[in-house]
């Protein structure tokens, strides 16, 4: 398990390697307990160097407040990323400027906190996190793939280990920044859709690839809402209150194994664990 302290905007890591687990959009409580249940498990079986997890929806399903956050990262996530849903909560407002390691996706025009971090090891190996969001179905914000080139070029060029968590609706513009990024960035994953894709990948130039992600939560839903709900809002065409399922907890998450001298991935793989 990784252990953090801070110095100013930058975070030292106590050990340093090569292997990033992300896990995939944590919803709700059946997501929270998976990766509770499951996490240090896995750092240790898979030699786990760096924990990040998107965790835009961890509370209740919608948003994340300031305690489930400190919950997560007492869990042994270093950093958590998120989306859209950040905003939910009214409390995280105030919370985003004084965690560094909670980022909000970059490309926000003007929002409090941050959409990307420079980790670094006592050895000053570095790795950047960075969360963009896309466009196309999505609240406008600015683009997604310009403020990735204006991260990458304020970027120290020595930090050759950078992770995108690109939260985004459809796979043609998430497919187009993997492409976009490819031998800028060690990995592009995917988020937001819930729905775990099976195009896992090395680009040509070195930069691991999935579409998506999938959700750490409960798969017994529509996307993390109860079936129940979804099914009468989809017949009827009515309003319908949203509440998150309980049904099926599954995490998914993907393992990357980066040469940190190149900043290339060399390995990634899915890794799901089905809690039933
Ligand atoms: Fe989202």
């Amino acid at each position: 398990m990784s252990a953090w302290d801070q110095n100013g905007d930058v975070l030292r890591l106590n050990t340093w390697g090569m292997n990033i687990l992300f896990i995939g959009d944590i919803f709700g409580s059946p997501g929270r307990r998976i990766v509770a249940d499951h996490l240090e498990d896995i750092q240790g079986s898979n030699q786990i160097d760096l924990t990040i997890a998107n965790a835009e929806n961890a509370a209740g399903g919608f948003g994340l407040t300031p305690a489930i956050a400190e919950d997560l990262f007492a869990m042994g996530i270093d950093v958590l990323t998120t989306g859209n849903h950040i905003w939910d909560k009214k409390e995280i407002f105030d919370y985003l400027p004084r965690q560094p390691r909670l980022l909000r996706p970059a490309n926000y025009p003007d929002a409090p906190g941050n959409g990307w971090q420079v980790l670094r090891t006592r050895s000053g190996a570095g790795c950047a996190v960075i969360n963009l969001q896309g466009r196309v179905y999505m609240p406008a914000t600015d683009c997604p793939f310009r403020k990735a080139d204006q991260i990458l070029g304020a970027l120290d060029p020595a930090v050759k280990v950078r992770f995108v968590d690109f939260h985004a609706e459809v796979t043609s513009e998430k497919m187009a920044m993997g492409w976009y990024l490819d031998g800028r960035v060690s990995a592009v994953v995917g988020t937001h859709t819930h729905i775990p894709t099976a195009d896992t990948r090395i680009l040509p130039n070195g930069t691991g690839y999935q579409t998506d992600c999938g959700m750490t939560g409960p798969y017994g839903s529509v996307i993390g809402v109860d079936t129940d709900i979804i099914l009468r809002r989809f017949l009827s065409a009515m309003p319908v209150r949203m509440e998150p399922s309980k049904q099926g907890p599954e995490l998914h998450a993907v393992i990357v194994d980066v040469d940190e001298s190149t900043g290339r991935a060399r390995g990634i793989r899915r890794h799901a664990i089905n809690g039933d």
